[in-house]
């Protein structure tokens, strides 16, 4: 229909070729036939670092990012964040629906069936120095799963898949938490199975000599809810990682490994941590505005602000900015909340972050209540990661049964020498100085 096509003309040829509409998109592919003689490979797109490039079809995750509007399988995340458990929103992104009260009782259960770990990966984690970083410990942890069940790399088989899926989701905060202790030289705590997802890890993290560490039922709603918000967001950094390494049939351990440590990135996860130190850094709110103009002059980013698809306010920026109210009426204040408040409104206010669209993300208030929980910035990501296992999960399901799915494999433009010859070593000038 003419009304799906647009037409591509090609002034070097003079030919004009029309290109089908797919959902609101032009496939690359199709970009291919636009040639200026039969030797010619065709024409690609270049889309350095996805500006503009739907890689998949995904029923999971929606975003309107202009409108802050997010969504797990169209369900809106204020209404999950105060309705749903964290489980209840894993089963969502894995199974499309929200379970019935039978379904859910069964899949707690069959969770908490997967909490502990072999004796061997624990001694894996002891051999980690006292001040390795948490992430390091989370991700080089994950990846060593894969030995543990060789059985994973079945990953075209649909019981297989399951059965991963339980044991990651079962295992990642037992993991998380004796990361946590280890770096603390106290005993780990193993899993029991008493307990709900979130009290469960709690009592994992911070039970002392005491039989059972009963967790304050708001900070244990509050960590829940902040595991919803964080469970799934759509094409991110480690979410493409996830699939790219995932489309090779890599297992899900070493897969989610992989995501795990882009997630650990500064700009992705990683700024959770940094805002804490950045807090830290500007100290006093009569500190803030020195802080924006050194930002401004280009020496330092705003961490916790700017996203790439949100061009308005993070709604789970919104709901965690709540949710702190709530935890300081459990912990003390956090005084950090106040200067980040005054460093939102002046950076609000200010032409710089409006004109460029920058707002407070998800990680901007996040850390401020970890905090107030307890924990050290350098488990802050790792706190990002456990729930956003269930979404990589899900991405990963979803991927694995998409027919338009292959290897991923981008194309390049190559920018090298042409060919040249091999000359003696004595002859050579060796590389310029400033090449890495
Ligand atoms: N502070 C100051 N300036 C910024 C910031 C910031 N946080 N973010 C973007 N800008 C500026 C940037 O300098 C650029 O300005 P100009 O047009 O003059 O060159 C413009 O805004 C566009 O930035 P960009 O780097 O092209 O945008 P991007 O989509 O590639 O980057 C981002 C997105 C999240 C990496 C970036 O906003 C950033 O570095 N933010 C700070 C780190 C952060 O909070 N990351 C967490 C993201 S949300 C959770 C997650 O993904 O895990």
């Amino acid at each position: 229909m003419a009304d799906e096509t647009f037409t591509i003309h090609d002034h070097r040829t003079g030919k004009s070729y029309d290109t089908r509409i797919f959902k609101g998109t032009v496939r690359a592919m199709d970009l291919r036939q636009i040639k200026t003689d039969p030797e010619d490979f065709g024409t690609m797109s270049y889309d350095p670092a996805f500006m503009n490039t739907a890689s998949c079809q995904s029923a999971i995750t929606f975003i309107d990012g202009d409108r802050g509007i997010l969504r797990y399988r169209g369900y809106p995340i204020e209404q999950l964040a105060e309705h749903c458990s964290f489980l209840e929103v894993a089963y969502l992104l894995l199974y499309g629906e929200l379970p019935t009260e039978s379904q859910l009782k069964e899949w707690v259960r069959e969770v908490a069936l997967h909490t502990m770990i072999h004796e061997n990966l624990k001694k894996i984690m002891d051999g980690f120095h006292h001040d390795a970083h948490r992430m390091g410990i989370l991700v080089s942890t994950l990846a060593a799963l894969s030995t543990f069940y060789p059985d994973a790399k079945n990953v075209l088989d649909p019981q297989v898949r399951r059965l991963q899926t339980l044991r990651l989701i079962g295992k990642v905060p037992t993991i998380a938490a004796f990361a946590y202790r280890h770096s603390l030289g106290l005993p780990y705590v193993y899993p029991d199975n008493d307990l709900g997802y979130t009290e469960n890890f709690m009592n994992m993290l911070w039970r002392m000599s005491e039989p059972k560490l009963v967790a304050n039922p708001v900070l244990a709603r509050a960590l829940d809810v902040l595991f919803i918000l964080h469970a799934d967001h759509e094409q991110n950094c480690g979410t493409n990682t996830l699939r790219t390494v995932a489309s090779a049939h890599a297992d899900p351990f070493v897969a989610i490994a992989a995501a795990a440590a882009a997630l650990s990135g500064p700009l992705h996860g990683g700024a959770n941590e940094e805002v804490l130190k950045m807090l830290d850094e500007i100290g006093t709110k009569e500190n803030i505005p020195a802080f924006i103009e050194h930002v401004k002059a280009g020496k330092g980013r705003l961490m916790g602000f700017g996203h790439r698809v949100y061009k308005n306010y993070d709604p789970r920026a919104r709901i965690i900015k709540r949710t702190a109210e709530e935890v300081f009426k459990v912990t003390q204040r956090n005084p950090k909340l106040d200067i980040a408040i005054e460093l939102e409104r002046i950076a609000l206010d200010d032409e710089y972050f409006v004109k460029r669209k920058l707002y407070p993300n998800v990680d901007f208030y996040s850390g401020i209540i970890y905090q107030a929980m307890g924990f050290k910035p350098e488990m802050f990501t790792v706190l990002f990661a456990i729930p956003r296992v269930a979404g990589w999960l899900a991405q990963w399901q979803e991927l694995l049964l998409d027919p338009d799915q292959k290897i991923s494999r981008p194309r390049q433009i190559y920018i090298g020498h042409d060919k040249r010859d091999v000359i003696p070593i004595d002859k050579r000038t060796g590389p310029k100085a400033t090449s890495a």
